[in-house]
């Protein structure tokens, strides 16, 4: 038989509510692809990459950028906050990493002092009622800015995208409006820079940028038409989607696959294969409902093997069972093609592993999600219990290697996921991952 011909284009997206292991997987697959594209949210992301031992957070550069070949492409959907970029870059050139494939999107918008101000106010301010579980107070964000920046491009008056930071009389224009807009309690802020000294930095900054910057959507264009292959880097994950997560506990963009046409200028047609990240379990940071939060020591002991604490904010993540309700919601709101399962290893020892099969809610079963967050702080997981495994399998590279336990694991959830795993991850090293079909 001759070898299935790959897709052209490949879309890694978080099934879950973020930290599935993105970044590792879009490092895995880079080498087959010609650029890897970021089309949503901004440094609120915090994707790692272990190469032998060496790891690589990145916050907005795309996970390709470990190959000096690859483009790797910042579209015009992602926030940017332009000091973050320069940083991770310096970082990167500092690690011996060639970064001169980066490119930006002259259309991307500018995260500015005043979004992380105004976003850390709003949280300051709601934490007073902040509670985990209800669908109240704060949103327990990332405090990068995200919202107010995806806000303020909604807002059009005062939004700064990157082409003008290349303009400096419009520029400073831009951030007088904004400055004026900002909150009295943000503008007469002594740690806030003044609006002549933001503007001067965004001016340096565009200049270091410029050879970087143009119109990623015709970029793209042209390399589809060339035949080269991309693969798209979801930020943030399905049910933090500003429109189909747990609303109002989510993003300000649209993280799941319904973002990228969007986000990055490209046709919906243009996407071709769709693979969701999953992790054995499920995490969450900040507030919002969580039917499988586990409450007990077990969560501790999964956190500190699964070393669940946020990449951008250091935060311990939260930790709750498998839950199939979800997944099969992911599943059809993204149309995925296979799914990724990551963090089997880290099951190694517990016994039994349990999964929600369905919710109850109001004494109903229902095996449907409930993005909206009021009615799913209302539901009460259905949880059955798997047998465990408990042989280290962090050097296991095929299936049949897999205890018997693992592998019926992975079956079980492909069965009731509703779509087929191509991948799963035993470590957190590109090489510590196995191909199932
Ligand atoms: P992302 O935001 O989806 O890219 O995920 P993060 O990088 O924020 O969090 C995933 C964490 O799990 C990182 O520390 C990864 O190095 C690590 N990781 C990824 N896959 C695996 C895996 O299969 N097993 C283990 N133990 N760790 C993994
Ligand atoms: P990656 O790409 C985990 C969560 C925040 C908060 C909510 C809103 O690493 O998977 P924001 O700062 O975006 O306004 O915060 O969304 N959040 C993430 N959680 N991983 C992420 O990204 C996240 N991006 C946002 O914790 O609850
Ligand atoms: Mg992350």
């Amino acid at each position: 038989m001759p070898k299935a011909k790959k897709p052209q284009s490949t879309a890694v997206i978080g099934a879950q509510w973020g930290d599935e292991g993105k970044g590792k997987i879009v490092d895995r697959l880079a080498p087959e692809h010609d650029a890897v594209i970021r089309y949503n949210g901004g440094a609120n992301a915090g994707h790692t990459i272990v190469v032998q031992g060496k790891r690589f957070s990145l916050h907005l550069v795309p996970s390709g950028i470990l190959y000096p070949d690859k483009k790797a492409i910042i579209a015009n959907g992602v926030v940017v906050d332009p000091d973050q970029l320069l940083k991770e870059i310096d970082n990167l050139e500092a690690q011996g990493i060639d970064t001169a494939g980066l490119i930006l999107s002259d259309r991307a918008h500018i995260v500015t002092p005043y979004h992380k101000a105004e976003d850390a106010r709003r949280e300051t301010l709601l934490a007073r009622e902040f509670n985990e579980q209800e669908a109240t107070g704060g949103i327990g964000t990332t405090r990068r800015g995200i919202g107010p920046a995806y806000a303020e491009k909604a807002h059009r008056a005062a939004a700064i995208r990157v082409a003008d930071l290349l303009r400096p009389a419009e520029l400073k224009q831009l951030v007088s409006r904004a400055a004026q807009l900002a909150s009295p309690e943000i503008r007469e802020d002594p740690d806030i820079p003044s609006p002549e000294a933001i503007c001067d930095r965004f001016i340096e900054i565009g200049e270091i940028l410029r050879p970087r910057i143009t119109d990623t959507s015709y970029l793209l264009h042209d390399l589809q038409r060339a035949g080269k292959r991309l693969l798209f880097e979801g930020g943030n994950a399905t049910l933090l989607d500003v429109d189909h997560g747990t609303y109002p506990y989510v993003t300000s963009s649209n993280s799941s696959a319904l973002g990228i046409p969007a986000g990055a200028g490209i046709s919906p047609k243009a996407i071709h294969n769709i693979l969701a990240i999953c992790k054995a379990y499920c995490t969450r940071v900040g507030g919002g409902p969580f039917p499988t939060e586990i409450q007990d020591d077990l969560a501790t002991t999964i956190r500190e093997r699964g070393r669940e604490f946020g990449t951008t904010t250091g935060r311990p993540r939260r930790i709750g069972w498998l839950d199939l309700v979800a997944l099969r919601y992911a599943v059809m709101l993204n149309g995925v093609d296979s799914l990724c399962m990551t963090m089997l290893d880290v099951l190694s020892g517990i016994d039994p592993i349990k999964v929600c099969i369905a919710y109850e809610i109001d004494g109903n079963r229902t095996e449907r999600f409930l993005p909206d967050a009021r009615s799913l702080a209302r539901a009460k997981p259905v949880l059955i219990s798997l047998p465990g495994f408990t042989e280290d399998i962090s050097a296991v590279r095929s299936l049949d290697d897999l205890p018997s336990n693992a592998r019926h694991y992975l079956s079980y959830v492909e069965e009731h996921a509703g779509a087929p795993l191509s991948l799963a991850g035993v470590g957190p090293d590109r090489e510590q991952t196995i191909e199932i079909h």
